[in-house]
């Protein structure tokens, strides 16, 4: 029971302005698709500040924490949840560093970014942050618990 339960863990990740802008949704959710974790949620909106100042509320006190929401309302993001083993930690270290100079190429950000202000795409940094962030961008009924089809049905 324990080992099922550890293979619904979901983390939410989010493909920013630019990231849309530059036409690099498909190329990122290929990544999180080939590496093999699950999509249970997606959908594209315009972020109101409102929800993003839910979503980033431990930043409030920071210096780039204004230009952070400029950024984050210039325009739609495509927001997703992932579901699989370990996704939250995997995912962090697939998307890379939050300051693309130190993020290795064969992350996100490594290979799409160059400035921690426009840094393509975000991910939750903890199971917990995870748990929250999900509750935020999605209510539960858009996010779908589907399983493979079996290849031995004839149905
Ligand atoms: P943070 O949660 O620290 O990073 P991450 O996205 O990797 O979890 O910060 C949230 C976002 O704030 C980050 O993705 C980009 C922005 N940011 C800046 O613009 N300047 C900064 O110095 C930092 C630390 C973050
Ligand atoms: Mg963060």
């Amino acid at each position: 029971l324990a080992a099922l339960k550890d293979f619904r863990e979901r983390t939410l990740v989010a493909v920013k302005p630019d990231g849309v802008q530059r036409r690099l949704v498909g190329q990122i959710i290929q990544r999180f698709e080939q590496r093999g974790f699950k999509l249970v949620g997606l959908k594209m909106l315009e972020a109101s500040e409102e929800l993003l100042s839910e979503h980033y509320c431990e930043l409030r006190m920071k210096p780039f924490y204004h230009g952070l929401l400029r950024y984050m309302t210039s325009g739609p993001v495509v927001v997703m949840v992932w579901e699989g083993h370990n996704v939250v930690q995997t995912s962090r270290t697939m998307v890379g560093h939050t300051n693309p100079a130190e993020a290795p190429a064969g992350t996100v950000r490594g290979d799409f970014s160059i400035h921690v202000s426009r840094n393509v795409v975000h991910a939750s940094d903890s199971v917990e942050g995870a748990q929250r962030e999900i509750q935020l961008w999605f209510q539960e009924k858009d996010i779908l618990n589907w399983d493979c089809c079996d290849q031995t049905s004839t149905g």
